[in-house]
């Protein structure tokens, strides 16, 4: 329950402030020393409530017309508001930010800040949304789905041509339906990191073979080196993509790598959309021998009237893959322990970027 003060309220342990532009409240506020921590305004008080004692939490919205000066700074998960905010904050050490992806953030903030990632905090959504979207393939529902909507019982019989198309098994097909397993097929990881492992862990039930790859080899359990990407692509049914954007996996994903895949293997892109050259994908589409599910394009939003919306065997989703209700409490569970450790002194868990 939080109460109301002169210019801030006190919500828990936290002084929230009102006006971004009160010098005295300001001032003394500093002299308490309090952490000044900018969070997006959008976000409701209430979800700071674990965060520890000692901050003084200030809202940033992307139409404030004057500078804030804050110590750490949470950006809005929308790249484009928190871009937006970025020129009215002064005095940011520290950022830590909601998403596990953060590629937007150091050409933002540049190299005198340190930057956090929310590590772990959306492995189970965009591990659930990999596992429903290879499904979803499998089990044709986009196709269903627009059947359902026609309201005609139809296309029962098409599955004959439709596998000889898609896989190249000419054997007519009985019972005449759309629909595969996922079980015994064999997946590709590429990227073992948090929600690759998450991943792998809901396969189980499913009696895969999974084959990971990370930028290093290891064994125990054995990971291939990104090196070895071109010779496992053939041997996969299913290519799931969860690794970071960065210089080294921008077009990981080109004609070549497309060219290698068989005849109707599935690749899904649950990490960011620059993995994966975008004019070859909508090529191997085109061409009919791949299928897709995309949770992430090049470019995003993808507008209206791109090829990839047109291309056959594809389903997109537009970039929701870690936003379920639980996004926001997660993170900031993961922020509050940052918080803690930066108050500490004490070292950081996920930095993605160091301040020089
Ligand atoms: N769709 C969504 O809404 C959504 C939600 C959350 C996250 N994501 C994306 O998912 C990515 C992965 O998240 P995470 O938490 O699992 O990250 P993580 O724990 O840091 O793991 C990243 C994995 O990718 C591997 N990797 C990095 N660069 C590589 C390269 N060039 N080639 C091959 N493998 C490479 C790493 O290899 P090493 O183990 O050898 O270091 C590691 O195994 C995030 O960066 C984000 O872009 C998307």
């Amino acid at each position: 329950m939080c109460t109301r003060a002169a210019g801030s309220k006190l919500c828990g342990r936290h002084r929230i402030a009102l006006r971004y532009d009160g010098i005295e409240e300001r001032a003394a506020w500093r002299k308490k020393r309090m952490l000044r921590v900018g969070y997006p305004a959008t976000l409701p008080a209430e979800l700071f409530r674990d965060f520890p004692s000692g901050i003084e939490l200030i809202p940033i919205s992307d139409k404030m017309d004057h500078d804030v000066d804050i110590d750490v700074w949470i950006p809005d998960p929308y790249s484009t508001k928190a871009i937006r905010a970025w020129p009215r904050l002064r005095g940011v050490k520290l950022v830590l930010a909601m998403m596990a992806g953060t590629e937007w953030i150091p050409e933002t903030v540049g190299p005198h800040v340190t930057i956090c990632n929310a590590h772990g905090a959306h492995n189970i959504s965009t591990a659930e949304w990999t596992i429903a979207s290879i499904l979803a393939m499998l089990k044709y529902f986009p196709l269903y789905f627009d059947i359902q909507r026609s309201g005609i019982w139809k296309r029962r019989f098409e599955a004959s041509t439709h596998y000889a198309e898609i896989t190249g098994d000419t054997h007519t097909t009985y019972p005449p339906v759309l629909q595969e397993e996922l079980t015994g097929k064999t997946v590709l990881l590429v990227g073992y990191g948090a929600i690759g492992k998450e991943i792998e862990r809901m396969l189980e039930p499913f009696a895969v073979k999974v084959i990971r790859i990370a930028r290093s080899a290891r064994s125990q359990p054995e990971v291939h080196a990104v090196s070895e990407l071109d010779a496992l692509l053939p041997r996969a049914d299913v290519v799931i993509l969860i690794l970071p954007a960065t210089a080294e996996s921008r077009g990981l994903i080109g004609l070549r790598q497309l060219s290698l895949l068989h005849q109707g293997a599935l690749l899904v892109n649950s990490a960011r959309g620059p993995i994966v050259d975008t004019d070859a994908l909508v090529k191997a589409l085109n061409s009919g021998r791949i299928r897709a599910a995309l949770d992430v394009t090049e470019p995003e939003p993808l507008p209206e009237g791109h090829p990839l919306w047109s291309c056959p065997n594809l389903f997109i989703t537009p970039h929701i893959g870690g936003s379920t209700p639980q996004f926001a409490p997660r993170s900031l569970r993961v922020a509050a322990d940052e918080l803690r450790r930066y108050m500490n002194g004490e070292p950081l868990r996920n930095v993605v970027q160091a301040a020089i």
